[in-house]
């Protein structure tokens, strides 16, 4: 039985985060106190600029929402600028009205990793849990910083990076590699799974060939994206290149 995703595709990425954002509007309207999780990348900045813009026209409300974000890097403080804490301050909360006591952010200057998750998972716990997940992928299918392996942490723990993922982040960190910290804090896959709905978002042709086998392979702790298929309501949204290997 092929798994139940609902698979969106849309022309471009700009339209494809107008939906996402117009869904996060309506989301927010359902229920002020929404919990969100956040992604960051690339591929949410649109998303971001699109959010920012119904902000200012006053369509979106994030007054009473919560957010968590998904992942974090390790050994650098919140405000460096690195840092995943300051990326979303730049490209969403300094544009919506977001109350910064209910922005929830793995602390990736915590002395103590494994506390860091503990307090994390908690965290989620007390606000009642993830009501919508906004995902990004990896080109390699990762989710978070839950990359390929032969096994895989089910809660939030502490990653080491591989030299492509601290490649691809070299940008927050002026351009060189060698300066992205070389772990990082991540929920795990099972966090991720609580949610109660999940959309996935993946622009461009660099995603077409993981969407093909996160939507018809079989799950593996080698394509942690594959592990989506075991939850009951998670969106899919592509634009038609990352959508491209797919045969609906
Ligand atoms: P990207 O990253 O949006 O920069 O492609 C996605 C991810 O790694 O989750």
């Amino acid at each position: 039985m092929p798994p139940a995703h609902r698979i969106s595709i849309f022309p471009g990425a700009q339209a494809v985060a107008r939906e996402l954002a117009a869904r996060i509007a309506h989301s927010l309207r359902k229920k002020p106190a929404l919990v969100l999780g956040l992604p960051t990348g690339r591929t949410p900045l649109l998303l971001y600029a699109e959010l920012a813009r119904l902000a200012a026209a006053g369509a979106v409300d994030f007054s009473a929402a919560t957010t968590f974000n998904l992942d974090e890097f390790y050994g650098i403080s919140p405000s460096h600028r690195g840092s995943y804490r300051s990326f979303m301050q730049r490209y969403l909360f300094d544009h919506v009205n977001i109350d910064g006591d209910r922005v929830q952010f793995l602390d990736g200057s915590a002395a103590s990793a494994a506390d860091e998750g503990c307090r994390y998972e908690k965290a989620i716990d007390e606000a009642g849990g993830i009501d919508l997940q906004i995902l990004g992928i990896g080109s390699n299918g990762h989710i978070g910083f839950n990359e390929p392996a032969a096994a895989l942490e089910a809660r939030t723990h502490l990653v080491t990076l591989k030299p492509e993922t601290r490649r691809s982040n070299a940008e927050l960190f002026g351009g060189d590699p060698e300066a992205v910290p070389t772990q990082a804090l991540s929920m795990g896959m099972a966090t991720i799974l609580d949610a109660r709905s999940i959309v996935l978002v993946a622009t461009g042709e660099r995603k077409a060939a993981c969407v093909e086998k996160l939507v018809t392979g079989s799950i593996s702790t080698q394509l942690p994206a594959s592990f989506l298929q075991l939850h009951g309501d998670v969106d899919i949204i592509l634009d038609e290149a990352a959508a491209s290997k797919l045969t609906l």
